[in-house]
């Protein structure tokens, strides 16, 4: 496990040479995903990021792009308006960037919220966390595929919930926990952890070019578990202002250390060989081989190959996985 002092001296050795000098981020407009652009931007590279998100987050977006270009005027940082929950909005997104970039460096994908409270559907009837944290992110790579596979050193980096994987972690019954009593908190957070694992696995075997992560962020104080629809007077609700909130604000590691971190997995070498050189021990993938397949990453920056869980899930829930995410995702891709 590398140390933070380690970690922020190989992010002290990011130039322009080794920066991603192309890079979307989509869930940037708050929380670890701005706490990265920050950190990236914070370099003095020369970098183009474009910053995906929805109407609501446009001011506040506004504000930080002429933050952080006043302070790195070698950055320039798009603002590109949409609602990634919606899949037709993904689509249109990436098809604007692919018009104009024909390769992109980095996608860094961490839209989403723990899922308490009600279970709550997009116009296109799926789970508005399970679209955030799995169908768009998946569409968001699967669209931008061609302009990662052009690029160098391509990374996609996936925040959410890597280690946390079980064999048996995805209800491959319902995938999307449609049926009546089939959906709470904690099991929709578990399934949607392990349907990226399993899905970005797929994807990493496919494109062994295109180095693939999926991160745990570990406890960073967002006001992430905020989020969900939670009527403000149930049990649950005081338990997240009584109990939850202290816990997060003592337990969590500072702003700048995650942003740290985030850069670090978005750019050592320690993840395939590509990027900041890294002198330590090389982190182990899925397939355990030197590409192709997916690094699970703590918040420590950590690999965990999973031997005993990926090749379970590989047999036992990848294909009904991959079938769904097609049914799914076919229409816009
Ligand atoms: N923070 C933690 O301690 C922690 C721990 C474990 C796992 N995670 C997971 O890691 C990921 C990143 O966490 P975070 O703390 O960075 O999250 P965050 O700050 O709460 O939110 C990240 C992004 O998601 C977007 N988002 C939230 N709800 C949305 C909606 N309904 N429609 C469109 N966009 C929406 C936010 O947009 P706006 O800015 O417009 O609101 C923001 O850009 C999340 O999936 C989270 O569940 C976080």
């Amino acid at each position: 496990m590398p140390s933070q002092a380690e970690i922020e001296a190989s992010n002290a050795l990011i130039n322009d040479a080794t920066a991603p000098r192309v890079s979307v981020f989509a869930g940037a407009t708050s929380g670890v995903g701005q706490l990265t652009v920050r950190a990236l931007v914070a370099t003095g590279a020369s970098v183009r990021i474009y910053l995906v998100g929805r109407r609501s987050a446009a001011a506040r977006a506004a504000a930080l792009i002429a933050e952080l270009e006043a302070a790195n005027p070698r950055a320039e940082i798009v603002w590109t308006e949409a609602e990634i929950s919606l899949l037709a909005e993904v689509r249109r997104v990436c098809e604007l960037i692919s018009s104009k970039e024909p390769r992109v460096d980095l996608l860094f994908l961490s839209a989403g919220y723990a899922p308490f409270g009600r279970r709550t559907e997009t116009a296109e009837g799926l789970e508005v966390c399970q679209s955030l944290e799995y169908y768009s992110r998946l569409l968001f790579v699967l669209r931008l595929l061609p302009a990662l596979r052009a690029a160098e050193a391509p990374r996609v980096i996936s925040v959410l919930g890597g280690g946390f994987e079980t064999a048996n972690g995805i209800d491959v019954d319902d995938i999307d926990l449609q049926r009546p009593g089939n959906f709470s908190a904690v099991k929709a957070q578990s399934q949607y952890v392990n349907l990226n694992s399993a899905a970005l696995d797929k994807v990493a075997a496919d494109n062994p070019h295109v180095t693939f992560i999926h991160a745990s962020p570990g406890w960073v104080n967002t006001g992430n578990v905020h989020r969900g629809d939670v009527d403000p007077n149930s049990l649950w609700a005081w338990f997240v202002y009584l109990f939850l909130n202290p816990l997060i604000r003592l337990l969590a590691m500072s702003d700048e250390v995650s942003g740290q971190r985030q850069l670090f997995n978005c750019t050592s070498a320690k993840f395939g060989g590509k990027g900041v050189p890294w002198t330590g021990k090389p982190g182990i993938n899925t397939l355990q081989k030197e590409s192709g397949g997916l690094f699970i990453v703590s918040h420590r920056c950590e690999t965990w190959p999973k031997e005993t869980v990926m090749p379970v899930v590989r047999e036992k829930a990848q294909p009904k996985v991959w079938a769904r995410a097609q049914e799914v995702l076919g229409p816009y891709l």
